[in-house]
């Protein structure tokens, strides 16, 4: 089943500048088509496939769970995921926030112990990237979070998860265009991989 996305928007209007980069963005991404087919394969057709979409969650270092977090103890997304300049990523706690809690709540627990020992050797926790899209593509949460997207549309209900799960296609490039089709916003190649050409432009 696809996610809900429901933003309505009208049109920017697409950038004359698109035209003129087109052939070259096409040839950039050929190349890395190429370069890339084979190791993408999988994720190609998991992005077709609903069944295989579900992917298991990796395993973490330490066993977070979104559930006893966000849902049980019911603290909010934006105490632990914030949205620093220039707007692209969100944030994730380092292992001496999570002590501000954790100094005091569940201290004798032994995934509690081996929090505390990475805060105390100032050692980022090494955690397993669940949602990631490649370098050749331009995003920012900044824009999306602007337009009025929840968290959800594009993460599934991650409140309810015990191990964080990827649940929608939304790092393929299917699930990108499909969101932006809906929502009547630009699908010009050049506004997902301007990085790239302006790159090979220098
Ligand atoms: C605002 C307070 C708060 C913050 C911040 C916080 N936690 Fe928790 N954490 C809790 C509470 C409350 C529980 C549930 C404790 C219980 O069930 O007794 C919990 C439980 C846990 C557990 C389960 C412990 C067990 O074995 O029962 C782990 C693991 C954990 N937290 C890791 C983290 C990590 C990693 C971070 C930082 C990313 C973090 N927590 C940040 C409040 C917090
Ligand atoms: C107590 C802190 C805490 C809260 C509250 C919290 N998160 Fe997280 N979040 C984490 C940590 C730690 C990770 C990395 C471990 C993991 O993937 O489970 C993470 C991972 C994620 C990821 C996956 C990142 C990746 O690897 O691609 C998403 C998406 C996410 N959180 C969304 C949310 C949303 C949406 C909410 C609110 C419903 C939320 N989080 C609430 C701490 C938190
Ligand atoms: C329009 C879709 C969309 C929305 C809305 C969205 N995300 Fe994401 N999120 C993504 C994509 C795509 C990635 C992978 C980005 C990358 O690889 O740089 C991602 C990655 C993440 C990560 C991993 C760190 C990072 O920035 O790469 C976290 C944490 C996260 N999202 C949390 C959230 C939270 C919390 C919200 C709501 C405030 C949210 N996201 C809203 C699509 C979205
Ligand atoms: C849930 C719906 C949704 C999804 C999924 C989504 N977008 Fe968007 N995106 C939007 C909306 C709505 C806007 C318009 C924001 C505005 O104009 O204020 C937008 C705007 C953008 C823009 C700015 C376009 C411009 O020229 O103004 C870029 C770039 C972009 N998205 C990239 C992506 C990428 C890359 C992905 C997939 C990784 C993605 N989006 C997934 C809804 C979505
Ligand atoms: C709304 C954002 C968006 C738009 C618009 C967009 N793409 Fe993409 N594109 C992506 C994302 C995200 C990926 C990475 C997909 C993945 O890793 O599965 C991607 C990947 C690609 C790839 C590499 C595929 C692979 O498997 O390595 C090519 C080639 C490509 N895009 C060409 C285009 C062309 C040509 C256009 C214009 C017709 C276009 N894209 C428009 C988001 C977009």
């Amino acid at each position: 089943m696809r996610p809900a996305f429901g933003v309505g928007r009208h049109c920017p209007g697409s950038d004359p500048r698109t035209l003129a980069l087109l052939p070259l963005v096409a040839l950039v991404l050929a190349c890395s088509l190429c370069a890339r087919s084979q190791e993408r394969a999988d994720g190609r057709s998991a992005s077709k496939d609903k069944s295989s979409r579900e992917q298991s969650p990796p395993a973490q270092p330490i066993p977070f769970s979104h559930k006893k977090h966000a849902s049980t103890a019911g603290i909010g997304c934006d105490f632990c995921h914030h949205n620093p300049e220039p707007g692209n990523d969100m944030s994730i706690p380092t292992a001496g926030e999570c002590m501000t809690c954790h100094s005091e709540v569940a201290v004798d627990k032994e995934a509690i112990r081996q929090l505390a020992r990475f805060a105390k050797s100032n050692q980022p926790i090494p955690w397993v990237r669940v949602y990631s899209v490649p370098a050749f593509v331009f995003w920012s949460h900044r824009t999306h979070a602007e337009a009025k997207i929840v968290c959800a549309a594009c993460h599934g209900e991650i409140a309810q998860m015990d191990q964080t799960t990827r649940a929608t296609s939304v790092t393929t490039m299917g699930g990108c265009v499909a969101c932006h089709k809906r929502n009547e916003v630009t699908t010009g190649c050049q506004s997902c991989h301007e990085n790239q050409s302006s790159k090979l432009m220098r």
